[in-house]
């Protein structure tokens, strides 16, 4: 535990606002009352706020109203005071152009809610890919002890007897479909067939990646993150989360003795060994600004020469979340990752990591492997500089092609996504399986906000010859469920000027894994002939948030914060007056 002295009521910060024989408390105090409390429901007790991103539009978080009765029965047990917060839904599938245009405002709204309120200590509730770090930003941000309760993965998939994965599935029977190979009728029974219960998607994409490095972060009680949500090890979990948080208000543990450097490191290794989601780079990097620390592309690349790839999951592997919980879970796997992790870091328990996880063990090592047998001796995400990405791109090796890995071809551009839809399955389209597709105006602000495309569809007359991947390339992110030898997030983005701004249809690109590059093979003069050509967009927002947005979003490799969110500079606590 940090060296800290246990807090007394007197010292609580909700007391400033319920303590004072004022006039202004006074207020604070009939309030109360007005709700149906009494003085002993709050009087002197630590106020935990339980951020709540469930709405009737939050698909993976539907479980999660009936969950905050958990979390606060656990509270009112432990002695503190609960009360219940709605927040902003970052439903993955609905929300457009994309939830990640709304991380960092669902960020800012946990940060200023937790500031300009009567709180001491917060339960962060969510799961879906966006939610989990945006919570955490805005934690961060604010300072005070926090817990994350994970919504948890949803129950496996099933159609026709087969094992369905969330998005994994969907992209691959898409394919199947427009190829002929399955009927309208199987594709509805698959539509039936792939989300059978609450929680988030149950392959290794956004959610689960963002859960389990919360977990390695220190932020969720140990395995918290892997448990089904269906399942009653779920509002367990729900309230020993409520219990611990009342305990981090008297022992003042707040996110920055939890979130350091190491604690960092150990994140970026477990990404690595989780095979997980492409997305998590941009979160991590933005989480870690919140606290202060830069997160270089070139740490994950470093880190991943060293992590092996060891959860055998969907998209890159074959199981999905309901087995990895049930052979041992995230807490084994980072058992299994003892030698590699600094299990010194303090987490949200009080104690180390190391000691949250010591009693955990592996019960199917077909699943979790054991570091002597891995998949890949290597992370599964490799990051990629040239002139095609002067400031970096990733792809997701673990889920590509081995034989496209180092290739050549020629371009087939597109200038944005409607451009793509319009000509992808035209049969005029000049595509080869060896072309290379090229998407662009789908970054951080051309998109806006970055829209999962990055997994660009395979033309249909291809699909008809039996091709199943081909390389592609573009500023935009793709799900953690997608697959294939996609190069995403390249920086800067083709929207304000960068490189693939510049690239012709029929351009020669090549990409060499090994050498970690990404390069179109065209002379440097005439790539400076190109830009001078090139005239910037117009925005696309005259007002409002996207006007914000677009103004202050940072590149992909800087995380994609506003530029005035970064930092941890402390601000003044809001006067009571
Ligand atoms: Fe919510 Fe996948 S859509 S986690």
């Amino acid at each position: 535990m940090p060296d800290k002295k246990r807090k007394i009521s007197s010292e609580l910060r909700s007391h400033r606002w319920f303590g004072p024989e004022s006039l202004r408390a006074f207020g604070h105090r009939s309030r109360t009352l007005q709700m149906g409390f009494s003085r002993q429901d709050y009087e002197g007790k630590p106020v935990i706020a339980i951020l709540n991103t469930w709405s009737d539009l939050s698909h993976c978080h539907s479980h999660l109203r009936e969950r905050a009765q958990d979390v606060k029965r656990g509270i009112w047990q432990a002695g503190g005071f609960p009360v219940e917060i709605p927040v902003m839904s970052l439903a993955e599938v609905y929300q457009k152009p994309s939830t990640m245009m709304y991380r960092n405002l669902l960020s800012m709204e946990v940060e200023e809610i937790l500031r300009s309120y009567p709180v001491d200590g917060c339960v962060l509730m969510g799961g879906c890919d966006k939610t989990p770090p945006a919570l955490l930003m805005g934690a961060l941000s604010m300072g005070l002890p926090s817990i994350f309760v994970p919504a948890g993965p949803m129950l496996r998939g099933n159609w026709q007897g087969k094992t369905l994965g969330s998005g994994s599935d969907v992209w691959k029977y898409w394919d199947e479909l427009r190829a002929g190979n399955i009927t309208e009728q199987d594709w509805h029974d698959i539509e039936e067939g792939i989300a059978r219960s609450a929680g988030t998607c149950m392959t290794m994409g956004t959610a689960s990646t963002m859960s389990g490095i919360l977990e390695a972060l220190g932020f969720t009680l140990p395995n918290a993150s892997t448990i089904p949500a269906p399942d009653s090890n779920h509002p367990r979990m729900a309230s020993d989360s409520g219990r611990r948080v009342v305990e981090m208000v008297w022992e003042d543990l707040t996110p920055t003795d939890v979130l350091t450097w190491a604690s960092i490191e150990n994140a970026v290794r477990v990404l690595m060994a989780l095979g997980g989601s492409t997305n998590a780079l941009i979160h991590l990097i933005a989480i870690a600004k919140r606290a202060g620390f830069n997160l270089p592309l070139e740490l994950f690349e470093e880190i991943g020469k060293t992590t092996p790839y060891l959860v055998n999951m969907r998209p890159s592997g074959k199981y999905l979340m309901e087995d990895f919980h049930y052979a041992g879970g995230l807490a084994a796997l980072l058992q299994v990752m003892r030698p590699l992790l600094h299990i010194n870091t303090m987490t949200c328990t009080g104690k180390s990591l190391g000691e949250n996880i010591k009693r955990f063990k592996v019960f199917n090592s077909d699943v979790i492997k054991p570091l002597e047998s891995p998949l890949l001796t290597e992370g599964g995400l490799v990051i990629l500089r040239g002139n095609l990405a002067p400031n970096g791109a990733v792809i997701k090796t673990s889920a590509a092609t081995p034989s496209l890995l180092k290739h050549e071809g020629n371009a087939i551009v597109f200038d944005d996504y409607n451009d793509m839809e319009r000509r992808i399955d035209d049969p005029a389209l000049n595509v080869e399986p060896s072309s290379i597709l090229v998407l662009r105006n789908s970054g951080p602000q051309g998109g806006p906000g970055m829209p999962e495309w990055g997994m660009l569809p395979i033309p249909k007359k291809l699909l008809k010859q039996g091709v199943r991947d081909m390389v592609r390339i573009s500023d935009a992110r793709m799900s953690g469920t997608s697959y294939g030898t996609c190069v995403l997030h390249v920086s800067p983005e083709s929207w304000i000027g960068g490189p693939l701004a510049l690239i012709k249809t029929g351009d020669t690109i090549e990409l060499d894994i090994e050498k970690r590059e990404i390069n179109v093979l065209v002379s440097e003069s005439e790539l400076k002939t190109r830009k001078r050509s090139w005239r910037p967009q117009i925005r696309k927002f005259p007002r409002g948030y996207g006007q914000l947005f677009s103004r202050h979003v940072q590149q992909a490799h800087e995380g994609c914060d506003f530029d005035f969110l970064s930092g941890n500079a402390e601000i003044d606590e809001p006067e009571i007056h």
